[in-house]
């Protein structure tokens, strides 16, 4: 079997609405393929904690639910591939989320990132989760600030209440998952997002998943979209 934190993985891209489980399945393809995660909502609320220029035009825009427009998105993604960690492969979890991203992110990847000998073509996941089980997963949502580690207060609680398992850190709440902005984010996905589904499966590349199951099944059948897709390295 290939060595999974050797060869080359190329991008694996999730998709999903809030709440589909992309972050949560971004951390375990990180530990099994050694590649990394690109967050672009992390990646965004970096930079409003570092009060950068961009961070203070992406916090209202945030803060109300709505999506940060696509100009000011390419500059940080471009960025963030261009660095060598990136080289065996990433997961975009976040971005793209119009069509826009999407068809500015095919042109970025025939000209940049990849070594053309080694290139491998993206493998698009999308993770189907049924509307009810979101509202459950965004509102009851909690990370550590120290750790990073997500936990659920109705699906995968801490052992003790509002603590980190791994380090006691008190759980943080999401600034936008808040009830009120839950629905709104939810609309922009409907709107926006699901065309980004309609250009991959356009182009026979997505592969929807039922992501309403266990982390750990939802792992499993990841795990095999990507071994199959790309089954000895690039
Ligand atoms: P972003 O940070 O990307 O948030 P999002 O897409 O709204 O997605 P979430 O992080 O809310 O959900 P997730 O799918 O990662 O779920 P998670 O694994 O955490 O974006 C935030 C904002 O930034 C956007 O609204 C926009 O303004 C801006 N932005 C970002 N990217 C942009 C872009 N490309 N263009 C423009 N604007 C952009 O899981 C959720 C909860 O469920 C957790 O509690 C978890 O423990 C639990 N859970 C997960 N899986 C399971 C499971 N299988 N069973 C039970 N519980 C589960």
């Amino acid at each position: 079997m290939a060595n999974e934190t050797a060869r080359n993985i190329g991008p694996v891209i999730l998709l999903g609405p809030p709440g589909a489980g992309k972050g949560t399945q971004s951390k375990q393809i990180v530990d099994r393929y050694g590649i990394p995660q690109i967050s672009t909502g992390d990646l965004l609320r970096d930079n409003i904690a570092q009060g950068t220029a961009l961070g203070l035009q992406a916090r209202s825009i945030m803060a109300r639910g709505e999506l940060v427009p696509d100009e000011l998105m390419y500059g940080i993604v471009a960025t963030r591939l261009r660095e060598a960690d990136c080289k065996r492969g990433f997961v975009l979890d976040g971005f793209p989320r119009t069509s826009g991203q999407a068809g500015w992110l095919d042109a970025f990847l025939e000209t940049e990132v990849f070594d053309k000998s080694k290139k491998c073509p993206p493998v698009v996941i999308q993770l189907l989760v049924d509307y009810n089980q979101l509202l459950l997963r965004l509102t009851g949502r909690r990370s550590c600030p120290t750790c990073g580690r997500l936990y659920n207060i109705h699906l995968q609680p801490p052992l003790v209440n509002e603590s980190c398992d791994v380090d006691g850190s008190k759980l943080l709440i999401r600034e936008d998952d808040r009830e009120e902005l839950i629905s709104g984010r939810l609309n922009a996905y409907e709107q926006q997002t699901r065309r980004v589904a309609d250009y991959y499966r356009a182009q026979g590349r997505l592969v929807a998943i039922n992501a309403d199951r266990s982390v750990g099944e939802v792992t499993a059948h990841i795990f095999s979209v990507i071994d199959e897709h790309c089954p000895g390295g690039c």
